[in-house]
């Protein structure tokens, strides 16, 4: 009932003819039905990527913006930018943002408001810190932030938005969270979404577990039946790996 999401975040690698490159090699593959396919690139390498994802079915987004729409503000890029490119989706409040640009919960909600009211698909991401969850503080930060990233919106813009939840421990770090533990989370992401709007909103949210997502355990977290798809860092980068993802969720 929910489509797939697969969901590739560079972070900052790869310059524009290192993006062009890639697309060529996992265009076709990477095109597929019954699956969203999104590459979440830097930005000096979108304008060249919307050329070539032209007639594919490969969605491209960027890995942050600003709220507002033009102003003093250096530095930034902001929901119009992006949509004039275009572009359709923005990961908003990744850990690595919350963490090294002091990015708040509020600033979070005001990037996921502004996202949707602008017709971008916000992939908004929340998780616990290997502290919080040694402290079994995990739900509270969970649900803290999804609370909060969600606080004010319509519920049809609930049902537009994708959560990923991506336990910071589990980034980068070949520690992947067990297909179980990412279920529990999710289902509780769920239920939160629910407890703020209705079970009906709920059901219809796509969420994504992030953290060490690769070819060899991608099965078992769409085995799952919370997991949505997944938000994929080191091996979005390889077109082969990143194909066997999509691949795995078609
Ligand atoms: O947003 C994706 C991400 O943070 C996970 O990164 O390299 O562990 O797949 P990675």
């Amino acid at each position: 009932m929910r489509t797939p999401v697969i969901a590739g975040n560079w972070k900052m690698h790869k310059n524009v003819n290192e993006a062009i490159d890639f697309f060529s090699a996992f265009r076709d593959r990477g095109n597929r039905e019954g699956v969203e396919t999104v590459i979440c690139a830097p930005f000096p390498a979108l304008p060249a990527l919307t050329e070539e994802a032209k007639g594919s079915r490969i969605g491209l987004g960027a890995q942050n913006m600003h709220w507002e729409e033009e102003g003093a503000f250096t530095g930034e890029v902001s929901p119009t930018m992006l949509k004039a490119l275009p572009i359709d989706y923005v990961i908003i409040g990744h850990s690595e943002r919350r963490i090294h640009f002091a990015e708040s919960d509020e600033m979070v909600r005001l990037k996921t408001r502004s996202a949707l009211d602008h017709g971008l698909t916000p992939i908004v991401c929340v998780g616990e810190t290997l502290e919080e969850r040694e402290a079994e503080q995990t739900r509270e930060v969970v649900r803290r932030q999804v609370v909060a990233a969600i606080r004010g919106l319509s519920s049809d813009g609930v049902t537009r938005l994708i959560l990923a939840y991506e336990p910071v421990w589990a980034i980068g770090s070949g520690k992947s969270a067990t297909a179980e533990d990412a279920d529990e989370v999710i289902r509780f992401v769920r239920k939160t979404v629910a407890d703020q709007y209705d079970q009906q909103v709920a059901n219809e949210v796509r969420i994504l577990y992030g953290g060490s997502v690769k070819p060899a355990n991608i099965d078992s977290f769409l085995a799952m039946g919370e997991i949505d798809g997944a938000l994929v860092g080191g091996a979005s980068l390889d077109p082969e790996s990143f194909a066997r993802l999509v691949e795995a969720a078609h």
